[in-house]
């Protein structure tokens, strides 16, 4: 087992710019061992999204982001359109790594907006530009994951038991994650949880990097089998369900690791409050409702073949492997952002939100 108390000091996704690589803590070889992976080719950094080396939706806008600059870096010409054309190819490449999680378009597309604000620049400074653009999405990250922590902190107390599923802690962003940022901030004030970590069929983000990362901050952690949710909320330890997304539509359905609808629905039926926590980046104002999410499919192999030992379906047989499916608005008791939490009608709660940023944000440009 890889040292515990130390991981939470490992940096999810970094860049280092002198030796020209993406700098990622491999999360398909956590628990066991924590092996630091130097990518640099476009191959090897799309390889590393798709395989979920790199995973969870707000790291993997800042791999996209320093990705993309380090494909800026390489593009060896002079002439602004020709570089912006080429610039234009590494990202839509990026973006084709895996479709259903919007923080992966979102960064791209905000790493692009960067070319397009600054026509004038040359070549070199439209590199330091993107540079610059890169580092501010991992630090407005850290920021974002913070300040959903506080958010999330208000709708708990000491000593509750929160179910989670999948992992949207600190190994799926830059610092504390979405859906675990209340618990790990509540560490930090000297709060206890006690935490039921899904396992999350088929990639086990739940039993391997959930319960690892909360047990490494001293949380009570208990892993559950996905099937197992129904019973512990029966039992009573559920004061309140948090969980991650990866894209949330206009109408507040929210998308998030497979199984997240059923466990919502679990919650509904125990009257116990279901929370969806994620910064706005990943709120897709631009589709309607849930069912207009393009949901991806993964291989059959990995509920048939991973972690065992030998292949446990018989050959032959169909697999169904979507990787994410969505909570419907009406499970969902609220929609915690860095900007304050949405409450049903979401129609209406999430464009508030979108109007605090817009606030927020014009006050920081007149600094
Ligand atoms: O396939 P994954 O592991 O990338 O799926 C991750 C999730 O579903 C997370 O809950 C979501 O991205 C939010 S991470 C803060």
């Amino acid at each position: 087992m890889a040292d515990e108390k130390s991981i939470m000091s490992y940096e999810t996704v970094e860049l280092d710019d002198e030796n020209s690589a993406l700098v990622i803590l491999d999360q398909t070889r956590l628990p066991n061992e924590v092996e630091i992976l130097h990518l640099k080719t476009q191959q090897e950094i799309w390889d590393a999204i798709y395989l979920l080396q790199v995973r969870g939706a707000p790291a993997i806008g800042v791999a996209a982001g320093f990705g993309v600059y380090l494909a800026a870096k390489e593009i060896r010409t002079e002439n602004r359109a020709e570089f912006d054309a080429r610039f234009h190819e590494a990202k839509e490449f990026l973006n084709s790594a895996r479709p259903t999680a919007v923080n992966l378009s979102w960064a791209l597309n905000r790493m692009e907006q960067v070319l397009k604000d600054h026509p004038e620049a040359s070549v070199a400074e439209a590199v330091a530009l993107l540079k610059a653009e890169s580092e501010e999405i991992k630090a407005e990250d850290v920021w974002m994951c913070r300040s959903i922590g506080e958010y999330g902190l208000t709708l708990i107390k000491d000593g509750d038991g929160i179910l989670t599923h999948c992992n949207a802690g600190q190994l799926a962003t830059s610092k504390y994650g979405t859906a675990l940022a209340p618990i790990h901030l509540g560490r930090e004030r000297g709060m206890n949880f006690r935490v039921f970590c899904d396992e999350t069929r088929p990639l086990l983000q739940g039993a391997r990097l959930s319960s690892f990362e909360l047990l490494a901050d001293g949380v009570d952690t208990t892993v559950i089998c996905d099937n197992m949710a129904s019973q512990v909320m029966k039992n009573g330890w559920v004061n309140a369900v948090f969980v991650g997304c990866d894209r949330v539509a206009a109408n507040g359905d929210a998308c998030n690791k497979i199984g997240t609808s059923g466990v919502a629905i679990l919650a509904k039926y125990y009257g116990i409050p279901f929370y969806v926590l994620g910064p706005t980046s990943t709120i897709d104002m631009s589709i309607e409702k849930g069912e207009d999410i393009t949901i991806e499919q993964r291989k059959p192999e990995e509920v048939t073949e991973m972690w065992y030992k030998k292949r446990m379906a018989p050959e032959g047989v169909k697999v169904y492997n979507p990787a994410f499916d969505f909570a419907d608005h009406e499970l969902i008791t609220g929609i915690v952002t860095e900007y304050g939490i949405a409450r049903p009608p979401y129609t209406e709660s999430l464009k508030e939100i979108f109007r605090k940023k817009e606030e927020a944000q014009k006050a920081k440009r007149k600094d």
